[in-house]
């Protein structure tokens, strides 16, 4: 991969990022259970960790991040607002499926990528995190029976 196509590839998980840093702070506003709120709460501030070490990474090999407010904020937004009247296990739905995307993009970025050992830890350490968010996810769905 050149550094263009890093560049280009890690403002794609960053807009993913945005998306999903809008989607977990409105449903951790919406959700009435609290341990299920609280669960939410943790893994937006883990979402905004990924979206500023994705922009630093960005900024080190000399791309221009790009910046929350743009399309993917507001997609975020619109899908929170549509899926916030909606029940917990719609809420934890919408966000489950932006993490099984984020897992196969990390990976498949993970799978091409050559000779780029930070970028490679950066990448390793958000899909791990995905994978962790999309168990607990998982467990949440089952335990509300659906
Ligand atoms: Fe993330
Ligand atoms: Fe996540």
């Amino acid at each position: 991969m050149s550094r263009e196509a890093i560049i280009a590839a890690l403002n794609h998980h960053l807009r993913a990022e945005l998306s999903a840093v809008e989607i977990y702070a409105a449903h951790a506003r919406a959700i009435a259970e609290p341990a299920i709120a609280q669960g939410v709460q943790a893994i937006l501030l883990v979402e905004e960790r990924h979206a500023r070490d994705l922009a630093a990474r960005i900024r080190a090999l000399g791309g221009e991040p790009v910046e929350p407010g743009g399309p993917e904020t507001v997609a975020g937004r619109a899908a929170a607002a549509a899926t916030q009247r909606a029940t917990t296990v719609g809420m934890l739905r919408l966000e489950l499926a932006e993490e099984q995307q984020a897992i196969k993009d990390y990976a498949a970025h993970l799978a091409d990528l050559m000779l780029d050992e930070e970028t490679h830890d950066l990448l390793e350490q958000n899909l791990a995190d995905e994978l962790q968010h999309a168990r607990w996810l998982k467990a949440q769905i089952a335990a509300l029976g659906k």
